[in-house]
């Protein structure tokens, strides 16, 4: 494959705390992979292709580590609730529709090429308690070319008659998962047990022999609200925390990643799992706001040097846009700030660090418009008002603002351009 050069304003994370800006700079690629990132034109590279964005910016694209995919049909539905309300009356009886095969094609269609619309190509995705549906999405992103951890939904307790499995039937269902699914270069499987109240301890101890067996990751909530946090002490007396359930279950003994999803209430030991078993714990700032009440202490965990990314958590959250969250993130961490007095908010170059590095490092070489790191980057238009210039910065916290799927001017994975539309129509046909 020949190598195209890239114009336009560059932005990418050069730390936690700052931002890199090349204005009007050159990015060149070859096999989709990022062989040069400059500010001026090399002489070696006259003559190549040129697509010159102009004023645009050149942007990584985003990793969106917690969502329900079942769940975006649900978006914007029973607000008014918080979670374990939000559960039984809206959720449980929405996902228990995914039995239907045509009714699971039909949605994951429309979600994963609402992904693609958003800009969101690095995923960790739960889904349902049902095999076929399971099947279907991860095919569906295999075809979209998208990079994912997806996996069975395991609940075994405190659920609804219709929306629950047995132990074993459970087990055995994820385990035919993981090995009928086994890694692929972009999608891959890991173990999803929905959260502990609804997990009982064989169910546990049986996925921590799989996260052995087959070396695999986790994904799940933890310690989301009060409630929740209660709850699990609750039926797990022995343990005294959420999260040394994980642990001593050893779900946390596979080498693939591990996801935690909130983590709004996290005592030393959980702190102390966190940073040992080197988890991600995933900012959720809409569905915070919505269904799990408190707010993560992000800038206080990432001063204890643990890992943030950011989750649309769609139906929990409303907006699939992860550069959305990115702003929630500054919003919502200034309300912390102001009621309570020794709490430091984040700023935008602390969140979208979160939503491209930490959110892309569980992925081959995402996250960076740097030499060495795929070209899974977007084009966003320049968003300004023209009679008010400021900064390239700006340019960027305007489109996580007020900027939508409408501002994204262009998508490469692997440096081939990515059309929403194409996407959708090719998983619409796919035989499954
Ligand atoms: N805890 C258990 N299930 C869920 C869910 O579906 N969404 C969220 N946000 N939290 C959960
Ligand atoms: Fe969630």
């Amino acid at each position: 494959m020949s190598t195209v050069v890239y114009k336009g304003n560059i932005i990418s994370s050069e730390s936690y705390d700052r931002l890199s800006v090349i204005p009007n700079g050159y990015v060149t690629v070859e096999d989709g992979m990022i062989t040069d990132v400059c500010d001026h034109l090399k002489e070696e590279y006259k003559g190549l292709e040129l697509r010159d964005y102009k004023d645009r910016l050149i942007i990584p694209a985003f990793s969106d580590l917690h969502m329900h995919a079942p769940q975006y049909t649900q978006r914007g539905i029973g607000m008014d609730c918080l979670l374990i309300e939000w559960l039984n009356r809206y959720t449980f009886p929405q996902e228990s529709n995914y039995s239907d095969k045509e009714y699971a094609k039909s949605v994951y269609a429309k979600l994963i090429s609402d992904f693609v619309a958003q800009g969101s190509f690095q995923l960790s995705l739960f889904t349902t308690i049902h095999y076929d549906a399971c099947d279907i999405l991860y095919k569906m992103l295999k075809e979209a070319g998208l990079y994912a951890y997806t996996g069975l939904v395991n609940m075994d307790m405190n659920s609804p008659d219709y929306y629950v499995d047995d132990t074993d039937v459970s087990l055995e269902k994820t385990e035919k998962f993981i090995i009928e699914h086994p890694d692929s270069e972009k999608v891959k499987p890991i173990l999803t047990p929905r959260f502990a109240p609804t997990c009982s301890k064989r169910l546990m101890e049986g996925l921590g022999e799989l996260a052995k067996k087959y070396d695999i990751g986790v994904q799940t909530h933890l310690v989301e609200s009060r409630e929740e946090a209660a709850w699990a002490k609750e039926l797990y007396p022995e343990f005294g925390s959420d999260g040394l359930i994980y642990e001593r279950c050893g779900l946390l003994q596979g080498n693939g990643p591990k996801i935690f999803a909130h983590v709004i209430f996290p005592s030393e030991e959980e702190e102390r799992i966190l940073k040992e078993y080197d988890c991600i714990s995933v900012h959720c700032p809409d569905a915070t706001s919505n269904i799990t009440a408190g707010i993560m202490p992000a800038s206080d965990l990432i001063n204890k040097g643990l890992k943030i990314a950011l989750g649309s958590d769609v139906g929990g959250g409303h907006f699939l846009g992860i550069y959305r969250q990115i702003a929630r993130a500054v919003q919502i961490s200034k309300m912390k700030e102001f009621y309570e007095k020794d709490y430091r908010r984040i700023v935008l170059a602390n969140a979208f660090y979160m939503a491209t590095v930490t959110g892309g490092s569980i992925f081959d070489r995402v996250g960076k418009i740097e030499k060495g790191y795929r070209f899974n980057a977007l084009i966003i238009d320049d968003m300004l008002d023209k009679e008010y210039k400021t900064s390239i910065e700006d340019a960027l916290e305007r489109f996580c603002y007020i900027g939508d799927e409408r501002n994204i001017f262009e998508r490469y994975i692997d440096g081939n351009s990515v059309d929403p539309g194409e996407v959708y129509q090719r998983l619409l046909k796919m035989e499954i």
